[in-house]
């Protein structure tokens, strides 16, 4: 496991810097602790003296009434402008946290977000800002108030009677020491306790996402129990952590209550000795009570600031990570003036498959200007990763893809994204409107516009036909729609974008023949004078193409036109006499 205490002291650093750029609003928020001082020290130093005072006849308290008032007052401004300003602090610093989060998982590349369940990580940014918002509460308003009241009250009481200071002294540290052992010893279980909480999330999140299939196969139940070990193991971890704060709690107020005895009992020796110092007894007496009262809680605060640290870590550790795929520094846009693509000698392994599962191995495809390129073969050769390649979704692990003779890994991601239109295998659609979701690929497209792309897609009209039209909101990932629909939306989205690259894949797959014939002309339409791949596993989608590769384990095994392939009699031929019922179409 990774080193917390590192990672605690990474995200307190981070933290730190955050509140220090807001100069004034930091500084003004360092003045909590000097109204703790006003409440914990001065007021009751002030009564103790005049309460002390009254012992000995004939001595002025006026002045002591009038610095309780001024004190008084002093407190209660400083406390209103020192929160006023912890409390636009507070909300800003959590802004920043909560964009910082979002823009690091934007930039993650695939193969994180492949291996992550999106709830969990919803989860881990959203505790990011509000474990901030914990541990700059338990520091701001617990911990340095209570350590100023604790140094300065040590100090004052020292002043009258240095025996009674090192009693409150000895009490302190103590206290202090054997609660930070405490925690220290109760790390592995809050670190065991994390991990289970968010084991639960994940379990919830992936159960949610995937409700269909639960009802499918009636596993309610099951999920249930799953979820019930989940919990209880959560439950136990948590039930041990509080027992052995109540055992924790209970030796930690025996300890104060023995030394308040004591307290008493040097007090009075010394009062006895000298009733002068009645005053400094009083006050620190009432000291003594109120620092008992704060000592009781320090193992709350310190609990409340592991509890922040632990929320906080999961994305502190997410934000030491590299992100897969950056631009070169400097990295220029790519000029995709004619569209040429070409595969050179392109091996590929996902990260985390093993060595023997390379997806290609030195693959080489050219793709010439304007070229329309069909891409078939069977299931998990490689159609799909071929695309994700050529959008630098992943990096290839060895060889170069270029556009135009420039390498796609040497330009700007967006540059390069921004010359493909990309329907994807399952579009997924965001949780807006129909309207937005097809000006994602524009967004500075106008209605005429967005209309317009709907028609070629054959979109329209069924957009019109839903209750709010253009302005439906589809569902998250766009489960309101059919599949067809929501194919005829993303290939809308993708005409709108007008790239010189165009990528389909599988992108009518889910349409009747009926329909995509119709999208088929638009789409004919859009490919002109632009380079294209399109993958089907229906051939009658792409029996037009310029050329038809089929790819098979990774390897371009047959390379030519429909008819070639065809007059070839090889795995196209095959593949054709099985979907044409033997019929070998002109
Ligand atoms: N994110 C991933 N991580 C690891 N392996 C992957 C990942 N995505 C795909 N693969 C593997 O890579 C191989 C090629 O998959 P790919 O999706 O490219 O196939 P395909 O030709 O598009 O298949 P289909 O026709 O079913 O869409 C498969 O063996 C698949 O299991
Ligand atoms: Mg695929």
């Amino acid at each position: 496991m990774k080193d917390k205490t590192s990672t605690d002291q990474i995200a307190i650093r981070h933290f730190w810097r955050l509140c220090t750029q807001h100069k004034r609003l930091f500084v003004f928020t360092g003045l909590i602790p000097i109204a703790g001082v006003g409440i914990g020290v001065v007021i009751p130093y002030l009564t103790g003296k005049i309460i002390g005072s009254l012992a000995v006849p004939g001595t002025d308290v006026a002045p002591y009434i009038i610095a309780l008032i001024v004190v008084s007052v002093v407190t209660v401004v400083v406390n209103l402008v020192a929160f006023k300003n912890f409390f636009e602090l507070q909300p800003r610093v959590m802004a920043s946290l909560d964009n910082e989060a979002i823009d690091r998982l934007l930039k993650r590349g695939a193969s994180f977000h492949n291996n992550r369940i999106s709830g969990k990580l919803v989860s881990d940014v959203s505790d990011y800002a509000a474990g901030f918002m914990q541990l700059s509460n338990a520091f701001f308003i617990d911990t340095v108030p209570f350590l100023a009241v604790v140094v300065l009250g040590i100090v004052l009481v020292s002043v009258s009677s240095p025996l009674l200071g090192l009693v409150l002294l000895a009490m302190t540290s103590l206290v202090i020491a054997s609660t930070i052992r405490f925690r220290r010893r109760m790390k592995p279980h809050r670190i065991a306790r994390q991990a289970a909480g968010k084991a639960m999330i994940a379990h919830i999140a992936d159960t949610t996402v995937n409700n269909q299939t639960v009802k499918t196969f009636g596993t309610e139940q099951h999920e249930l129990a799953r979820h019930g070990e989940l919990a209880s193991r959560l439950l136990w971890l948590r039930m041990n952590d509080w027992r052995a704060m109540a055992k924790d709690g209970a030796k930690r107020l025996s300890g104060l209550l023995l030394f308040q005895i004591a307290f008493v009992a040097v007090l009075t020796w010394e009062v006895h000795q000298n009733p002068a110092l009645l005053a400094t007894g009083i006050f620190a007496f009432s000291y003594t009570v109120m620092l008992s009262n704060r000592l009781f809680q320090i193992g709350n605060i310190m609990r409340q600031i592991e509890e922040a640290l632990l929320q906080v870590a999961p994305m502190t550790e997410m934000l030491q990570e590299d992100v897969e795929i950056v631009d070169d520094p400097g990295a220029p846009e790519l000029d995709a003036h004619s569209g040429k693509v070409s595969f050179q000698n392109v091996s590929f392994r996902y990260l985390d498959a093993s060595s023997k599962d390379t997806v290609f191995e030195n693959l080489n495809i050219t793709v010439a200007a304007g070229e329309k390129i069909g891409l078939v073969g069977p299931s998990g050769g490689g159609k799909t990763t071929l695309t994700k390649l050529l959008l630098r979704f992943e990096d290839v692990t060895s060889g170069q893809i270029a556009i135009d003779e420039q390498d796609i890994a040497r330009v700007t991601q967006a540059s390069l994204r921004q010359s493909i239109a990309y329907v994807s295998q399952e579009p997924l659609l965001f949780h807006r409107s129909i309207r937005e979701n097809i000006a994602y690929g524009n967004v500075d497209a106008t209605d005429e516009q967005v209309l317009g792309a709907a028609k070629k897609a054959s979109a329209h009209e069924f957009i019109t036909k839903l209750p709010n039209g253009y302005e439906t909101v589809v569902g998250e990932r766009g489960v309101k729609l059919s599949g067809g629909q929501r194919q005829r939306i993303a290939i809308a989205r993708a005409i709108l974008k007008e790239a010189p690259i165009l990528v389909l894949d599988e992108a009518t797959s889910a349409l009747d023949s009926a329909s995509e014939k119709l999208i088929q002309s638009a789409l004919t339409e859009l490919m002109k004078d632009k380079t294209a791949l399109v993958i089907a596993h229906r051939l009658s989608t792409i029996q037009k193409m310029d050329r038809i590769l089929v790819l098979d384990e990774g390897k371009v095994i047959e390379d030519g036109t429909h008819k070639e392939l065809l007059a070839k009699d090889g795995l196209y031929a095959k593949l054709w006499a099985h979907q044409s019922g033997g019929f070998i179409e002109e």
